[in-house]
């Protein structure tokens, strides 16, 4: 049988470019595949002045093409605008690998969906979203899935960490299924806080554990 993978695939797969975790990022994505389970994290630094992409890394809890496209992803955005790099396609990435087999089509968009993440989360925080949709549980529920419950590798939302979402004049109630003692609790809701205070009308979170 043929080996279904490029030598430049298994080049980036065993020596990842601008991998790891990045300190204060100015914007951070966290993505998680619908098909596969599996997430990847990117962390960018961005210039404020020329919105320049000066430095990006990822981590990636994904297979050998999510870590390759990952690593090519970063390589593309790198140097490059943010309205440049939001026109990087999961295609593009694809291509400058020379190829995937299509079945492993969607660990290469959740690459390209980790660095979008990333960028409309620094656009958030930097005041550079122009349509401003009024949040409600939905958006709420949707900026959740992209925390991460480490217990099972997947998000809060799909594992059901999260009972309930209130929101109620820009102050949002998040109910969990977790003990404040829990030895992950602090990390979970700085994880939440993060993703839901940068919000544009959210004024106040409330994160509630069970006890
Ligand atoms: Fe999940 Fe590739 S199989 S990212």
């Amino acid at each position: 049988m043929k080996f279904p993978y490029t030598e430049k695939v298994l080049e980036h797969f065993k020596n990842p470019r601008n991998v790891g975790k990045m300190e204060n990022p100015d914007g951070k994505g966290l993505e998680g595949s619908p098909a596969c389970g599996d997430m990847v994290a990117v962390y960018l630094q961005v210039n404020p002045e020329t919105q320049v992409i000066e430095d990006i890394k990822f981590e990636s809890y994904g297979c050998a093409s999510n870590i390759a496209t990952a690593s090519i992803i970063t390589e593309l955005a790198k140097g490059k605008t943010i309205d440049e790099a939001k026109n990087i396609t999961w295609q593009q990435a694809t291509e400058e690998l020379g190829g995937l087999p299509p079945v492993k089509a969607h660990c290469s968009v959740l690459a390209v969906e980790g660095l979008r993440a990333s960028i409309r989360d620094y656009e958030e925080k930097h005041g550079l979203v122009s349509e401003k949709e009024v949040t409600t549980p939905d958006v709420v529920r949707s900026r959740l899935k992209h925390v991460m419950n480490p217990m099972a590798g997947l998000d809060i939302i799909r594992t059901e960490l999260v009972t309930k979402i209130d929101v109620n004049d820009g102050i949002v109630r998040i109910l969990l299924d977790l003990p404040s003692n829990h030895q992950f609790a602090a990390a979970i809701k700085e994880d939440i806080l993060e993703k839901v205070e940068s919000l544009w009308d959210v004024t106040e979170v409330n994160v509630v554990f069970t006890e």
